[in-house]
């Protein structure tokens, strides 16, 4: 599978491709200048991302210097540079840092003037590794508490986070969140155009939690519905009115602000779904089940029209090409959405969630017949959007499900960083039933939590597919103790084994 974004470089974001061995001007660590921090993202087995901001000091154009180097003290750089930055990029800074060796730690820095940021650490692919960890998280809102997960999930030692969206969400303050904590969400209104949408990921990522995991972790990031707005698709959204101004202009503002705050190769005329190769242990395919193609929900599945689409045709051949053409060991799916079938009839008035894959269920038959007709195994589905944990060995249909020889995927559904568990709107005896109920009704179904805050380990090797769901003790404080809540290996035989 090729890499698929190379070469990008949009007038957005300048992108510098890595030329000098010139040692960087040492400055002091200025937390005022570089007020965000640092991060570093889609990283490949010979190139990373790194990103800073300086404060909007100035408003005419700023010289910024980077530094790589192999060394956690900066001494040695291997390559360095200069690149510049606006108002019209929100002061961010992006450099593609290209000819690196594979799964390498690298650190890197920023200078501007006699301010220096923090030292960041990255990772780029192994090539030839026979094991990696991928730590997969969603659904972080500011007003719901303290990122406690990302602190823990920063202390642990793995090669790359996996955000599967809600990085930000967008409402005003105390729409959906704890108002007992003095989180309240910046500006102080739903967010619709692109100063809005700057002025929040500003603020999130003030908070030192959210800094620490992007200072030592390289992400790759996906968006789901909350970085626009709630169940968004191409062409609205249910939370975007029409006194709210133009969806494509709030969109795109949306997006923009998007790429210029992650830590991603993307610019704006890219797609954000994009893939990612590991050596044989792992081709990694990230969707984006919002913005490119899907279509409005509908209200039942008899009403859904003959072109209703979740990823759209081109994405549709897009993935089924990268799956086909995959001869990596495991195949992982950045998904939005829960995938799976899911009967959640004895839960709630509607039989089937009409914003998840059990709405679209066309285009995941098709998805499934490629997979099985193809012989594509080891194919894990890694998902957001729930607030809650999930384990599925994935059937053509609840109904068909005959243990796991029926099977043709897993899916691994990760619980929220802090947005509400669904003991945040019921008791917690009325969410145990819940889950009681939903593994009665779906066989497929082998663990589901709705009461905890965390992320996942997906530790992958040859012979198998480890998950491991932590979860943290409290929002409310940032005193807090973690627990390996669940732990479930998936072997490249097929069968699945509870622990
Ligand atoms: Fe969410």
């Amino acid at each position: 599978m090729k890499i698929y974004n190379t070469l990008v470089m949009i007038g957005m974001i300048m992108l510098i491709i890595a030329c000098s061995t010139a040692k960087s001007t040492l400055g002091g660590e200025d937390p005022l200048v570089f007020a965000q921090g640092v991060a570093s993202g889609d990283p490949t087995e010979s190139a990373v991302v790194i990103w800073t901001r300086i404060s909007d000091l100035a408003k005419s154009a700023q010289k910024v210097k980077w530094a790589i180097s192999q060394r956690a003290d900066m001494s040695q750089p291997i390559q360095s540079g200069e690149v510049m930055t606006d108002a019209s990029i929100d002061h961010t800074v992006k450099v593609d840092v290209r000819q690196l060796q594979p799964g390498q730690r690298y650190f890197f820095r920023f200078d501007y003037g006699d301010s220096s940021s923090p030292i960041g650490q990255t990772k780029t692919l192994p090539t030839d590794s026979d094991q990696l960890s991928l730590g997969i998280v969603s659904c972080s809102n500011y007003e719901w508490g303290y990122f406690n997960a990302y602190q823990s999930l920063a202390n642990k030692d793995v090669d790359l986070v996996l955000h599967l969206g809600d990085y930000i969400y967008e409402y005003g303050p105390g729409t959906y969140g704890d108002t007992t904590l003095a989180r309240q969400h910046l500006p102080a209104k739903e967010i619709i155009t692109l100063a809005d949408y700057r002025t929040r990921y500003k603020q999130y990522r003030t908070d030192p939690d959210l800094q620490k995991i992007h200072q030592m972790v390289p992400f790759v990031n996906i968006w789901d519905d909350h970085e626009i707005s709630n169940d968004a698709y191409k062409d609205g959204a249910q939370n975007h009115q029409d006194d709210e101004g133009d969806y494509q202009s709030r969109m795109r503002d949306a997006k923009q602000a998007y790429y210029e705050w992650m830590p991603t190769r993307l610019g704006m005329g890219d797609p954000l779904y994009r893939a990612y190769s590991s050596g044989k242990l792992m081709d990694l395919i990230m969707l984006d089940e919002r913005l490119a193609g899907r279509t409005k929900p509908i209200k039942a599945l008899s009403e859904a029209p003959g072109d209703h689409t979740m990823l759209g045709q081109t994405q549709l051949d897009w993935f089924s090409q990268q799956l086909s053409s995959s001869d990596a060991i495991w195949k992982i799916i950045g998904n939005q959405v829960i995938f799976s079938p899911l009967d959640v009839s004895r839960v709630y008035e509607t039989p089937v969630n009409f914003d998840a894959w059990d709405g679209y269920e066309r285009e995941r038959n098709s998805i499934a017949s490629l997979l099985r007709s193809d012989e594509i195994s080891n194919v894990v589905f890694v998902t957001g959007d729930t607030h809650s944990s999930w384990a599925f060995e994935v059937p053509v249909s609840t109904r068909e499900y005959r243990g796991n020889q029926k099977s043709y995927a897993i899916e691994i559904g990760t619980p929220s960083i802090s947005s509400a568990n669904w003991d945040e709107g019921r008791s917690t005896e009325e969410t145990i039933f819940a889950e009681k109920m939903l593994l009665a009704a779906n066989q497929h179904l082998k663990y589901v939590n709705g009461r905890d805050h965390g992320y996942v380990i997906l530790h992958l090797t040859v012979e198998k597919a480890v998950a491991e769901w932590y979860y943290i003790s409290t929002l409310a404080d940032r005193n807090y103790s973690e627990r390996l809540g669940k732990r479930m290996e998936f072997y490249t035989n097929g069968s699945a084994k509870l622990n």
